[in-house]
């Protein structure tokens, strides 16, 4: 994938990973769009990063994503790249319950939404030379956390709906990258708490640059730090393994 000259949507690009990507990307020369629910994180990113374009909307709704493509294909048509990055993690005790799934939760935000923009924009991406939609998964998606059920599960579900949208799309100008990060210490993903580097994580700058790199190759499944591991672990003995240790 050309990493200079194209139109990017980064969904949640407000903070950590998402903003870390959209600074790389802006400085290689790449127009920049992001959304958000909050105007004030929107508005310290635009300060940030000059020549960044903010909209807000809130992903997990059916009626502000479809208001997100529309705006996008009458002001940004040449949109080429659609980053869907926007996600949240809770920790469940499913012993306890669960206050029913209203969609603006785990399942909204982070599986519904990739679906939905994902499909809503394949028109206006198809019509491109050269086009990406960007699916951030997580390595729990490989191995899921048992603290984390629900986030866990839609991110498995992410990594196979990307799966599945790349073997349908292979025969238009659109590539389908999955992006998988381990543990990234210093985003606010964690209930808003910037976490210590251990030697599990990475940081979301070094996240970023992995998907620059994972795009310059067009390596469709982008994974750092352990993350790589789990990806190419051989065996289900293996993963079973790491599942064991990862839950300990
Ligand atoms: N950090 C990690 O350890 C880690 C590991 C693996 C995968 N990931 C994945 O990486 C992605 C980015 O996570 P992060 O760590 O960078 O999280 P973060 O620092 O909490 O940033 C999340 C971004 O998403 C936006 N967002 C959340 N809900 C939204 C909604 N309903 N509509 C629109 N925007 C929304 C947030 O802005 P507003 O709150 O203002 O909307 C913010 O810009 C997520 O998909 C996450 O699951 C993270």
């Amino acid at each position: 994938m050309k990493l200079n000259g194209n139109t990017v949507l980064i969904t949640g690009g407000s903070a950590g990973i998402g903003l870390a990507l959209a600074e790389r990307l802006a400085g290689l020369g790449n127009t920049v769009i992001i959304c958000g629910r909050r105007e004030n994180r929107l508005e310290e990113a635009r300060k940030k990063v000059p020549g960044l374009n903010t909209f807000m909307c809130d992903v997990s709704k059916d009626e502000d994503r479809k208001r997100l493509a529309n705006w996008i294909k009458e002001d940004f048509p040449d949109m080429n790249m659609l980053v869907n990055n926007a996600g949240i993690q809770l920790k469940v005790d499913l012993k306890k319950g669960i206050s029913g799934l209203a969609g603006n939760d785990e399942i909204g935000i982070n599986l519904t939404a990739v679906i939905h923009l994902s499909v809503l924009f394949i028109p206006l991406l198809s019509a491109k030379n050269e086009a990406a939609i960007l699916n951030v998964s997580s390595g729990l998606g490989i191995i899921p956390r048992a603290m984390y059920p629900i986030y866990s599960a839609t991110k498995a579900g992410v990594r196979s709906f990307t799966k599945t949208l790349r073997y349908q799309l292979k025969d238009t100008p659109v590539k389908v990258f999955d992006v998988i990060p381990p543990l990234v210490h210093d985003t606010e993903l964690h209930y808003g708490k910037l976490l210590e580097r251990t030697d599990n994580s990475v940081s979301a700058s070094e996240m970023a640059d992995a998907v620059i790199e994972g795009l310059k190759e067009d390596r469709y499944e982008i994974a750092a730090g352990p993350a790589k591991n789990w990806l190419n672990a051989a065996s289900n003995a293996q993963l079973e393994q790491m599942f064991d240790n990862i839950n300990r």
